[in-house]
């Protein structure tokens, strides 16, 4: 065949795909956006109004710059790139590797406070979520702003919950993956497939106003919401040679998920109620954490404008590793390798050597404790009551307690994150850690829904520092020598 012939065939096969004829009437007007997730201005902050400007010498030309700064105390980085020294400087870059000092958004969803230890979801303290409120609730809170009234709660839970079902064809996939598949990675090609049986939510397909409707929206954090722990579950039972059991639709979420792991199926098997509390609260816990690793990422991936699952795929890849949420399992190892409490100071040795960092201490935000930590220790205290005591909490406890009076971490403000003691949580449970990318679903969520109002938002595409070769010529390949 000519290769025009092969392009021709090629072309009429993604025609045919690509030209999907509006099979859900998405193709007519769009019902407008309501102000659901609109951005919250800094009214309220302790600081009130920081408005005003900066005034920059450049002391390589003498050259005095005014740089405004908005009322939330930022400064438009594209402003700084007219301070240049002349026709081939384009101008100053703020060099920021891992993002110490740089806010691509502005976000009203959750607010943390690292030297203060703080952190609110839309306003609310976590440790009053954690006490009165429920993972259902505190997702509906993080996607449209406010607690759900009662008749809302109840569409919202059973929104959720009536698309809770996998595609079977996503099931099939899991059910062929090696059986020593890690469970979040089984969650990432899950995740990235469902965006190929749901190509009525793909904008590439669709057209790239479809989640212009809340109606599709919304359609999308069901099926998300619903089908993650659906997911995590079916990749752990695969994992332990056994079949997919689907969640129940009267359970409430946490329930849910006791349930599918636990029941083989057996309809009437119900979960202990103190540890589907207790894995509620955690859910809570972990559903949003601003822009963090793997909700930046969603938040990238979304900003090119792709399907939502592709997005939530990518962000669940972030948080599987050890310096985000992979955390969780990273600490089990490092506790099973000190073994036991007169290991400790050899082990800390180690770290103040730099050999080693200890897994779930630290905090790119948190400089004092994490306070998420604070309450995940508390419910060791009730799961073990419930299952028994874990010999690694010993460890875990004076390993803490031994940092914690150390110079070294005392001086970098090292203290226990959340996924200290949720490791140990999560295994006292039986819980696979899988399930902490499940609550953070609301999270990824919510952002993508705020990404998608927001005025501001463009294509995430950050800058570089060239320092490679400045210019050369090609040679042919029998006129370079080896080097
Ligand atoms: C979370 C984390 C990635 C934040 O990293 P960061 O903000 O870039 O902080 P840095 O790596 O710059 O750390 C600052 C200093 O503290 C040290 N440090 C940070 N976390 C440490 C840890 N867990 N153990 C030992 N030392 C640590 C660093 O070595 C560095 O020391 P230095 O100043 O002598 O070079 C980091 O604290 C970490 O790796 N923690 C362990 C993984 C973890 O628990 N992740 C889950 C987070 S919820």
């Amino acid at each position: 065949m000519e290769i025009w012939e092969r392009v021709k065939a090629r072309v009429t096969v993604l025609s045919a795909h690509l030209a999907v004829s509006d099979p859900v009437g998405l193709g007519q007007v769009l019902p407008a956006i309501e102000p659901w997730c609109t951005s919250a201005h800094t009214s309220g902050t302790p600081h009130g109004s920081l408005k005003g400007s900066l005034t920059i010498v450049d002391e390589r030309t003498g050259t005095k710059y005014q740089v405004p700064v908005s009322e939330d105390g930022t400064v438009k980085s594209i402003g700084l790139k007219k301070i240049t020294t002349g026709k081939d400087d384009k101008g100053i870059t703020l060099y920021d590797p891992g993002y110490l000092n740089t806010a691509p958004v502005r976000s009203s969803i959750s607010y943390t406070d690292g030297d203060e230890g703080i952190l609110r979801y839309r306003g609310f303290p976590i440790q009053e979520l954690a006490e009165s409120s429920t993972f259902i609730e505190v997702a509906y809170l993080l996607m449209y702003g406010n607690l759900p009234c009662q008749s809302e709660l109840a569409d919202w839970e059973s929104a959720v919950s009536q698309n809770s079902s996998v595609p079977q064809g996503v099931l099939d996939i899991i059910e062929s993956m090696p059986h020593d598949a890690h469970p979040v990675g089984v969650l990432v090609s899950a995740m990235s497939a469902l965006s190929l049986f749901y190509p009525d939510a793909n904008p590439s397909l669709m057209g790239q106003d479809i989640y212009k409707s809340k109606q599709v929206r919304d359609k999308q954090i069901f099926r998300i919401l619903g089908q993650a722990p659906t997911i995590a579950a079916a990749a752990y039972l695969r994992m332990a040679g056994k079949p997919p059991v689907l969640p129940l639709e009267n359970l409430s979420y946490a329930d849910n998920c006791l349930y599918m792991l636990d029941s083989m199926g057996n309809k009437s098997y119900r979960p202990n109620p103190r540890l589907a509390r207790v894995l509620d609260i955690i859910f809570i816990l972990h559903a949003e954490h601003e822009m963090n690793c793997s909700t930046a990422a969603a938040r990238h991936l979304a900003s090119s404008g792709v399907d939502v699952y592709t997005a939530v795929s990518g962000a669940v890849g972030a948080i599987y590793g050890p310096l985000h949420g992979g955390a969780v399992e990273a600490v089990l190892k490092m506790l099973s390798e000190i073994g036991t409490v007169e290991n400790i100071p050899e082990f800390i040795q180690g770290v103040k050597n730099k050999k080693r960092k200890v897994s779930g201490f630290g905090h790119r935000v948190y400089k004092s404790y994490d306070p998420r930590a604070k309450v995940v220790k508390k419910l060791a205290d009730e799961v073990f009551s419930i299952v028994g005591k874990d010999p690694l909490m010993e460890v875990a406890v004076a390993l803490e307690k031994a940092a914690l009076s150390d110079e070294y971490f005392v001086k970098r403000k090292l203290y226990p994150n959340v996924d200290f003691y949720a490791g140990l949580i999560y295994r006292a449970m039986g819980v696979p850690p899988t399930f902490i990318a499940v609550s953070r679903m609301a999270g990824y969520l919510s952002h993508w829904c705020e990404s998608l109002d927001d005025p501001d938002t463009k294509i995430m595409r950050p800058q570089q520092v060239y320092t490679g070769v400045w210019l050369r010529h090609y040679e042919a390949v029998i006129e370079r020598t080896f080097k």
